[in-house]
């Protein structure tokens, strides 16, 4: 084997989920907090039905840690058996230290490195692809890797375009290294060996003003609140993860419907669709939660990841493609065989 190929392949063995509670219905979002709006035009926009969000107090590395615990139950692991553990997150307990060390700590956990990767929606895909080469590479058995987000704490509650659109959340999972087989398939990515087949992540700064904050510590000194220009992100989202979506398919000569299940970042139903029909996938081999959470950034992915692994549609043996977009530009997808 040359040297370059991987050793490890890096396998799905746990997964959870935490939603804090309340959960707020359009109509009780729109109440709460004298939005002008109405839901049917939130409904037909974007899909989204409720949310839920944190109560105060109720921190980032809270949800987080909530959401490691069942992944680590599943898996049947105790906290020190972690080597690694990422948190993707926009909304940090503090802007330092990293939230993956306030839930190192909340786990009980000395062992492991802990950092957070920052990658907005896109957080989930890119921090399961670092992850996937620590373990490729050798260096560590076990890694948590989590999206958390209290996205509604970055929401300006009188902007009822950017006000609709989000939740809070948590999702989790637990990778392990598994000594890589040696190839049956035709091709030379061995599409049949359970683990992280690949990933594919992209970044484009130009379109940094489409999807921000106008806040920072070195600006502002505030976090700031988002800002969206939601056509161009829209648009942009469509066509940049259909081009991915292709450029997934063709490394590894796939067809669309070879593909078991898609779980995409539940953003907006309209381009969860999009992706839908690039693949030629029916409706019943989608994971959509954007009804019930709303976009919850970095946790989206893997909260839909949990349900559907939890309520059994996603089974052993099945090819499951993740993408995601955000702020960044940044956009990234990985094939995953469960
Ligand atoms: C945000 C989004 C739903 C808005 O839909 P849209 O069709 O682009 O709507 P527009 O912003 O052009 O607004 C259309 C009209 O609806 C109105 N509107 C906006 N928000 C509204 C709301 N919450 N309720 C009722 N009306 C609303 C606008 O004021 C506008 O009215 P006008 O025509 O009288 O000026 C859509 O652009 C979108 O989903 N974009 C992608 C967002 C996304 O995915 N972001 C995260 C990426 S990770």
């Amino acid at each position: 084997m040359p040297s370059s190929c991987p050793a490890y392949r890096a396998r799905l063995i746990g997964w959870g989920g935490y939603l804090p509670e309340p959960t707020f219905t359009n109509a009780q979002l729109a109440e709460a907090y004298q939005i002008e709006t109405d839901d049917d035009w939130i409904v037909q926009r974007t899909g989204i039905r409720q949310r839920h969000l944190a109560p105060a107090g109720q921190v980032t590395s809270d949800l987080a840690t909530a959401a490691a615990q069942q992944a680590l139950a599943v898996a049947g692991l105790q906290a020190n058996d972690i080597q690694l553990i990422i948190v993707a997150t926009t909304t940090p307990d503090q802007t330092f230290p990293a939230t993956a060390v306030h839930v190192q700590r909340k786990l009980g956990n000395q062992l492991a490195i802990a950092f957070d990767v920052q990658a907005v929606c896109s957080g989930f895909v890119y921090a399961l692809s670092v992850a996937d080469q620590f373990i490729r590479s050798g260096q560590v058995r076990n890694a948590l890797v989590i999206g958390a987000e209290t996205l509604s704490r970055l929401l300006d509650w009188q902007n009822r375009t950017t006000a609709i659109l989000f939740g809070d959340g948590a999702g989790a999972v637990v990778l392990q290294a598994e000594p890589l087989m040696e190839s049956t398939d035709s091709g030379s990515s061995n599409l049949s060996q359970p683990g992280i087949i690949s990933t594919h992540l992209y970044a484009n700064g130009q379109y940094a003003d489409l999807l921000y904050t106008d806040g920072g510590a070195s600006s502002t000194q505030t976090v700031g609140t988002l800002q969206m220009n939601g056509r161009e992100v829209f648009r942009l989202a469509v066509e940049k993860l259909q081009e991915m979506l292709q450029t997934v398919l063709a490394t590894h000569n796939l067809k669309g419907t070879d593909i078991d299940w898609l779980v995409p970042h539940q953003a907006n139903i309209r381009i969860i669709q999009a992706m839908q029909q690039k693949l030629a996938l029916p409706d019943s081999q989608i994971i959509v939660t954007i009804d019930q959470h709303a976009n919850t950034s970095a946790a989206s992915i893997p909260l839909a990841l949990n349900v559907g692994l939890r309520d059994g549609r996603i089974k052993n043996g099945d090819l499951v493609l993740l993408e995601a977009m955000g702020g960044g530009f940044t956009w990234g997808a990985a094939l995953i065989r469960v």
